[in-house]
This record gives structure tokens, sequence and C-alpha cells, in this order.
């Protein structure tokens, strides 16, 4: 069942059609990083994060490592070939001629440094200096699929220097309060400057002939840009979310689920003038239901809103987290097959089931979905 003496091939167009291979990270290592500009405007004001770092606990690594594990056998008995990432001591200080840092971050989430279009595999640029090197853990990977499949393309998007250039002075400010944050990401003023091109992959979702790439904290207009240079035979469209005030990676926030059918969350809407695409080829756009917790689980990053970040294994079958059972419902009403995966206490280290994963491989070719 589980393939993986027979050579790779390299090739995924979209969120939805039968995954056949994937990548899922580990915990191992897993740290939180010290301060550095860009990561002190992305913790919540109300974090328990805020003013501590170092590596985390090996009882909480142990832990999120197994459901993760867990998260990938329960794949490969679905027939989902899973490759997994070489951590590298991410406890050590890391430096450029511009900048030095006193930790890395980890090898989860997969989803934030590799974007796959078709046949190729991008390293993003980043935008937090403690995920500068992040790449090095899928390096063996991306290797051997190079070796194993002569069409794939590995490509790296150009390193950024992330200079105190790339970071706005007023973000860092001790405490600017959630009114003024969200008022400044509905005028798109982020975090990051127009310095150079930053992105990270889990800010684009992937829909055939189109890519969907989030303007927030972690990708900015240059960024697009380059993805629109580099992708020449895509439509790139830029969207934001008014209703968030920490925009970083889009997949708690626009979640497709199968071609015509995408959640968002209702407390982050997408405007009505950017809703055009969709509804002109008559996809619909549902809020997601309610999370079901009231908090995120300690020292993590993300918002409740994990409980929208699922991973679709086909358009008829999704993987949701097992307690949020409000998503579940929802999607089993709108006609999916529903696969619950224990994943919560992997939520530190970076996200859920969607950020947890990279795609190598879905079967299906690219489509035009909004002609
Ligand atoms: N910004 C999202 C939230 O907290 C979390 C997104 C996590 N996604 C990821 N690929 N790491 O709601």
């Amino acid at each position: 069942m589980n393939r993986t003496d027979e050579p790779a091939v390299v090739e995924s167009w979209n969120e939805w059609d039968p995954l056949r291979h994937v990548i899922v990270g580990r915990a191992d290592g897993g740290c939180i990083p010290p301060p550095e500009p860009a990561l002190d405007a992305k913790v919540p004001e109300d974090s328990d994060m805020r003013g501590q770092w170092g590596p985390r606990s090996q009882e909480t690594v142990d832990r999120a490592n197994e459901r993760l594990d867990a998260f990938a056998r329960l794949l490969e008995k679905r027939g989902v070939r899973v490759d997994r990432p070489t951590p590298i001591d991410f406890n050590q200080p890391i430096a450029t001629p511009d900048w030095r840092t006193e930790s890395m971050f980890g090898c989860m989430p997969p989803r934030d440094v590799l974007l796959t279009v078709g046949k190729e595999m991008l390293e993003a640029t980043m935008s937090y200096r403690c995920r500068w090197f992040e790449y090095l853990c899928y390096r063996p990977l991306l290797q051997r699929y190079c070796e194993d499949d002569p069409a794939m393309r590995h490509e790296a998007a150009p390193k950024p220097r992330l200079t105190d250039a790339d970071y706005r002075s007023d973000y860092l400010s001790e405490r600017i309060g959630v009114e003024k944050r969200l008022k400044w990401t509905a005028e798109k003023h982020f975090v990051t400057t127009e310095e150079e091109p930053l992105f990270d992959a889990a800010d684009v979702l992937r829909f055939g002939r189109d890519l969907v790439v989030q303007h927030g904290f972690t990708t900015n207009l240059k960024g697009i840009d380059w993805l629109r240079r580099h992708f020449p035979d895509h439509r790139v469209h830029a969207v934001n979310f008014p209703g968030d005030p920490y925009p970083i990676h889009i997949d708690a926030t626009f979640t497709p689920i199968r071609p015509g059918l995408i959640l968002n969350n209702p407390d982050r809407r997408l405007p009505d003038d950017q809703r055009g695409l969709f509804e002109r080829n008559g996809w619909e756009i549902v809020d997601a239901a309610r999370p079901a917790h009231n908090s995120p689980p300690p020292l993590c990053y993300s918002s409740v809103w994990l409980s929208m970040n699922v991973l679709v294994l086909d358009p008829k079958t999704v993987c949701v987290e097992a307690t949020e059972v409000h998503q579940m419902e929802q999607l089993d009403r709108l006609g999916m097959e529903v696969v619950p995966v224990d994943l919560r206490d992997a939520y530190a280290f970076g996200g859920g089931l969607h950020c947890a994963t990279a795609d190598v491989r879905r079967e299906g070719a690219r489509e035009d979905y909004f002609p």
C-alpha cells in the first residue's frame, strides 16, 4: 500500500484532487523563537507566548509527534504515500551578513515553506528570520524527487535579506491593540514593507490555472508580483481579509473543498469587490462553522480557526480535526465524507491539518475553473 520504493512523481494543481503523495511535518526540536521584528507583530496581544522563547518541552514535542505519526499512518492506510522532513538542530544561533538570531523554529508546518504547482516544488522566500533556513529540512526529499522524476522542477525563490527595512516600525511598538490592528489591516497597512519580494507558501491557494494569494503580514505585493512573473501560465489573484488582525497564511481563512465550494471564515469575509471571480463562475463561498474551542492550546501562534484548516483527500473526502465537531458536522451536511484526525496537540508547532502537510502529488491535470 505504501509504495515508498517506487519512484516519486511530483504533480499537484489544486487543493482537492485525489491525494497520492504528501509530506507530513515533524515536531522534533521545535522552538519558540526569540524576538525579531517580524515575529512580535504576529504574536497575538493576549498570547501566553509574549516574552518567552527557547526550545519547547520534550513532553509537548513527543505528544505532537505521536499525533503527526498517527496522521501519517492514517493517510498511508488510505493509500497516500507519506514522506517526512529531516530536522536540523533548530536550537542554535543563525546569521547572515545582515542579522543574527538565537534560534530557529522547526519543521512544522511544511505548507508554509513548500509550494507545489504542477510539476514544480518551489521553496518560498519566507518572511521570518527564524525560518530562513527551514528549507534545509526538505532538501533530502526534494533531491530524491528530482532524481526520481526527470520532469520535476525544484525551484527556490530569491532569499530575502530581511533587514529592518522589511518591517514597519509602527508595528513594533509595545501594545497596538486589536482595534488599531483591524484598522491597519483594513487599510492594507501590514507589518511587512515593499522593500523586496516576500511570501510564505501557505498564503497561496491553488485552483488549477489560478493562484489565489493572501496579501498580509507574511506575503507582500512584491512577493505576489514575483509569483506572477514566475508562473506566467497562471493567473495570480491578490486577496485580503480585513477582519483578520493577524493576517498570516490563508488556510484558516479561505478553504476550497471541491470545485465550486469554498469555506470562508465568517470573521474574515472576502470583501465584495474581490468575489467576482468566484461568483461569475458559480462558485459558492459559505461561512465556515464556528470553532469548537474558545481558545487555542497553550503556546500556540494560531487562532481557534484552525478548525477550518482541513486536508481534502479527494472531492468527496476531507480530514477534519477530531474535536472540531461543528466543522465536521457542516462538512458532512455539505456532502463530504469526514475523516476525524486527532491533531490538536500538534497545533502549537505551527498549525492544523492543512498546515502540517505539503502536497507532492494529486491526481488530475491543470483545469481552468474560472474561464
Ligand atoms: N493565521 C491563521 C490563524 O491563526 C493560522 C494559519 C496557520 N496556517 C499555516 N499554514 N501555518 O487563524
